[in-house]
C-alpha cells in the first residue's frame, strides 16, 4: 500500500495580489503612453494640411476690397477661412479664384502667367489655371473652384 501526500498549492497573500495589481496597472499606463507617441505621428500624417484645409469650411463667403482693379495676368492670394486661396485676373478680362492647397499633399501652389500655369513647388504638381484641373504630376484631384462676383469696390468670392 502506498501513501500519497497532497500538498497544498501556496495562496497568493493579500500583499501579492495587491503587488501584482499595482504592476499590472503601471504596465498598461505605460502601454497607453507608449501607443500615444506612435499614434500621434501617424494620425498627424493622415490628418494631412489639404484635408485639414477642405476642413475648414466654416466661412462661405469673403469679399476683397479694391481687387477688381488687379492687373489683367496677375494672381492675389488670399486666405478663405484658414485656407490659402488665389484670384487671378486674366489677360482676356475674365476672373478665377481657386482654392491655393494642392491636393497632393497641401502645399501652397502658386500662379506662374509666364508658363500659364499653376504650380506646386513641393514636388512638381501642375494645375490648369482656368479650370483649376490637374495636369500633371502626383496631384490626385482638381483645385477647387469658387464663384467669383466683381463688382466696383471688389471682389466677391463665394464656395460653389
Ligand atoms: S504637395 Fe503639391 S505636388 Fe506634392
Amino acid at each position: 500500500m502506498s501513501e500519497h501526500i497532497v500538498l497544498d498549492e501556496p495562496k497568493p497573500t493579500t500583499d501579492d495580489s495587491t503587488t501584482r495589481r499595482a504592476f499590472l496597472a503601471a504596465a498598461g499606463a505605460a502601454g497607453l503612453c507608449y501607443l500615444a507617441a506612435l499614434g500621434y505621428p501617424v494620425y498627424r500624417y493622415l490628418a494631412s494640411p489639404s484635408e485639414m484645409a477642405s476642413n475648414a469650411t466654416a466661412i462661405t463667403e469673403v469679399t476683397l476690397k479694391d481687387a477688381q482693379k488687379l492687373a489683367p495676368g496677375s494672381a492675389l492670394m488670399f486666405k478663405f477661412g484658414t485656407a490659402p486661396a488665389m484670384l487671378i485676373h486674366h489677360q482676356d478680362g475674365t476672373w478665377v479664384a481657386l482654392s491655393a492647397v494642392c491636393t497632393h499633399l497641401g502645399c501652397t501652389v502658386q500662379y506662374e502667367p509666364q508658363a500659364n500655369r499653376i504650380h506646386c513647388a513641393c514636388h512638381g504638381g501642375v494645375y490648369d489655371p482656368r479650370t483649376g484641373a490637374n495636369v500633371s504630376g502626383p496631384p490626385p484631384k482638381p483645385l477647387k473652384l469658387f464663384k467669383v462676383a466683381v463688382n466696383e469696390t471688389g471682389v466677391d468670392v463665394s464656395r460653389t
